[in-house]
């Protein structure tokens, strides 16, 4: 079967509306759609309307939240709704990316209701996981990998896991300049696959590895079949940059 590619790029607090566009254009020029990949944007939430506008009629791009809420009203100050985002472009989110659980202190509980809440709405829930290095060295990254994706999907029916997205990152690759050799990114994908199909997945579900990925090191790690994709993030944010990576797989 022939590989179809997600190239997600996660721009975080990163290119304000004008930005986005300037952005949105550039890569237009660069990278036009080919079967077989799909171009996901995370920009920040004040940016998806933009950015959705600026890549409307590209059936190969999908803009997606960074973050949203689990509830659909009430008194969240700062918070969004899934309704909101929708309303303006997005039809996916990432779910509790390392940030969000590290520096933010986001639960595994809230991860599973903002899960079940997008999956319903009909988005897709991109739901991060991935150990730290202190959890990676005591040999424990299958462990905490499992309880993040069991926390996750909790509130998710087997017929529903077919919405997903998974996202590997391991916290130590995020930012540093160290990535996961392309094995030891293939063997934790192979974990949460089994994962998934003991969970009752019946169509394969697609985990993206993220976590320094960059021009020289995309092609090594999407050799390997079990990665169905990247989630990057700092070699997303130059258009030029991000359109070498996209055109290589
Ligand atoms: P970097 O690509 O900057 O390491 O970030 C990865 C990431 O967190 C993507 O969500």
């Amino acid at each position: 079967m022939p590989r179809h590619l997600i190239y997600a790029a996660n721009w975080k607090l990163h290119h304000g509306p004008a930005a986005a566009r300037r952005y949105a254009e550039k890569f237009q020029e660069l990278v036009g759609p080919r079967p077989g990949r799909e171009l996901w944007f995370f920009p920040p939430a004040v940016s998806i309307a933009a950015t959705a506008n600026a890549f409307r009629g590209r059936g190969d791009v999908r803009i997606g939240a960074q973050n949203v809420s689990a509830e659909p009203k009430g008194a969240f100050t700062g918070e969004l709704s899934i309704a909101m985002i929708e309303e303006v472009g997005a039809t996916a989110a990432l779910v509790g990316h390392s940030e969000r659980r590290h520096v933010f202190g986001e639960t595994d509980a809230e991860t599973g209701r903002k899960v079940a809440a997008l999956a319903r709405a009909g988005l897709t829930p991109v739901l991060c996981v991935g150990e730290q290095l202190t959890e990676r060295e005591a040999g424990r990254t299958d462990e905490v990998v499992l309880r993040q994706l069991a926390a996750g999907l909790d509130g998710l029916a087997a017929e529903e896991l077919h919405r997903l997205v998974i996202a590997y990152e391991p916290v130590w690759a995020i930012g540093t300049g160290r990535n996961a050799t392309p094995g030891d990114a293939a063997a934790v994908h192979r974990v949460i696959r089994r994962e998934l199909e003991i969970r009752g997945a019946r169509e394969r579900i697609p985990i993206l590895y993220g976590g320094s990925v960059n021009a020289g090191n995309a092609l090594a790690l999407l050799a390997e079949e079990e990665l169905d994709g990247v989630l990057v993030g700092g070699a997303s944010l130059d258009p030029e940059v991000w359109a070498a990576i996209v055109g290589f797989g």
